[in-house]
């Protein structure tokens, strides 16, 4: 009983690495949705010029396909004063409530 409990711990344990394996490495989700509020939002709210984003407007992947092109893909100067660092962050916040994981979330 001792060791299969230790197993499925294991196992556990696993898993939840393997899950962040796939996210954009090295992002903090809680500084992303701090960054994400602070920087994104301003044009990407209801009405806003940049039109509504949430995490769930898009899937997992597509996240982490804008972020690898984001200088090519969003106008430069809206993100101009983000380090790389920030832009990981954001990135793993949007990843993690994405529309296809775990805990799709529309709160930015
Ligand atoms: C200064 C305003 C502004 C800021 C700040 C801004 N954006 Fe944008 N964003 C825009 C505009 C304008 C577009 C183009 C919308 C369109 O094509 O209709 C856009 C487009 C996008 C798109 C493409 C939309 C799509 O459907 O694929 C994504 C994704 C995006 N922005 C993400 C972000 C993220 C993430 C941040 C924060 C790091 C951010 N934006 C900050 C104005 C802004």
């Amino acid at each position: 009983m001792k060791t299969s409990l230790k197993s499925l711990l294991a196992l556990a344990l696993i898993a939840v690495f393997a899950t962040s394996v796939l996210a954009a490495d090295g992002g903090n989700p809680r500084k992303g949705k701090h960054l994400y509020k602070k920087s994104c939002k301003t044009c990407h709210s209801a009405g806003g010029e940049g039109g509504e984003l949430t995490p769930m407007t898009k899937t997992m992947s597509q996240w982490d396909r804008f972020f690898k092109k984001i200088e090519k893909k969003h106008d430069a100067a809206a993100i101009e004063n983000l380090s790389e660092q920030d832009l990981l962050d954001i990135n793993q916040f949007l990843f993690d409530f994405a529309a296809d994981s775990d805990q799709p979330a529309t709160c930015g």
